[in-house]
């Protein structure tokens, strides 16, 4: 390849990506106006979240591991898939950039049964897909615990703030809910409940 080829070529790579990265923002706004298309269909989250996972553990760093856990088999969901791997894929990339090393990343699907007395008013008793994404990161001080999903709230020096802003308003389009646990130095928790298909 001629010097010239290679400088264009590495010209548009840096065009590709950074086209991929403006859609990705305008899709985290969107999802955050509550102004995206939800397309709700009937999904398998297990056979979607085994996708992301081969992906994932492509692009983890050598001293940081994967754990996919799943209390299989699973029913289907009403979602929308394309919403719900950019959930995913934020809570995946948040608990990725705060881990260093040794660093642990869990994501674990189970059914949860929700009793008529939920302290969650917006879930619906019965069955529920519930999705967690674990880390030992740096975790979450307990006054910031609150405002992480308030949209451009970031701590992150090229940060946005609108990863986990957009990740809430989707999961309520899906009547849904996330909740959040962590404490300083102890790693944080993301849980998302997901309404099955009856
Ligand atoms: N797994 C986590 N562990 C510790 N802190 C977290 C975690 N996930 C999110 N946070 C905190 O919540 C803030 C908001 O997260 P959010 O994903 O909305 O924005 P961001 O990651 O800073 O930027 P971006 O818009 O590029 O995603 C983060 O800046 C960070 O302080
Ligand atoms: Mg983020």
């Amino acid at each position: 390849m001629r010097a010239n080829d290679k400088d264009m070529k590495n010209k548009l790579g840096t065009i590709i990506e950074m086209s991929y990265r403006a859609s990705d923002h305008a899709n985290q706004l969107l999802s955050y106006a509550r102004e995206g298309i939800c397309f709700l269909e009937s999904i398998d989250l297990l056979m979607l979240v085994e996708e992301l996972s081969e992906m994932w553990r492509q692009q983890l760093p050598k001293y940081m591991t994967f754990e996919l856990c799943v209390d299989s088999p699973l029913p289907e969901c009403l979602g929308d898939a394309k919403l719900l791997r950019q959930v995913l894929n934020s809570l995946f990339e948040n608990a990725k950039e705060v881990c260093g090393e040794d660093g642990k990343i869990e994501l674990s699907i189970t059914l949860d049964d929700l009793a008529k007395d939920c302290r969650v008013r917006t879930l619906k008793p019965g069955q529920h897909i519930r999705f967690a994404m674990k880390d030992n990161g740096c975790g979450i001080e307990l006054a910031m615990l609150a405002k992480v999903f308030e949209p451009f709230f970031s701590t992150k020096f090229t940060g946005r703030g609108l990863g986990l802003a957009a990740v809430h308003g989707i999961i309520e389009k899906h009547n849904g809910h996330i909740s959040v646990e962590s404490s300083l130095d102890q790693g944080a928790v993301f849980t998302v409940w997901l309404p099955i298909i009856r």
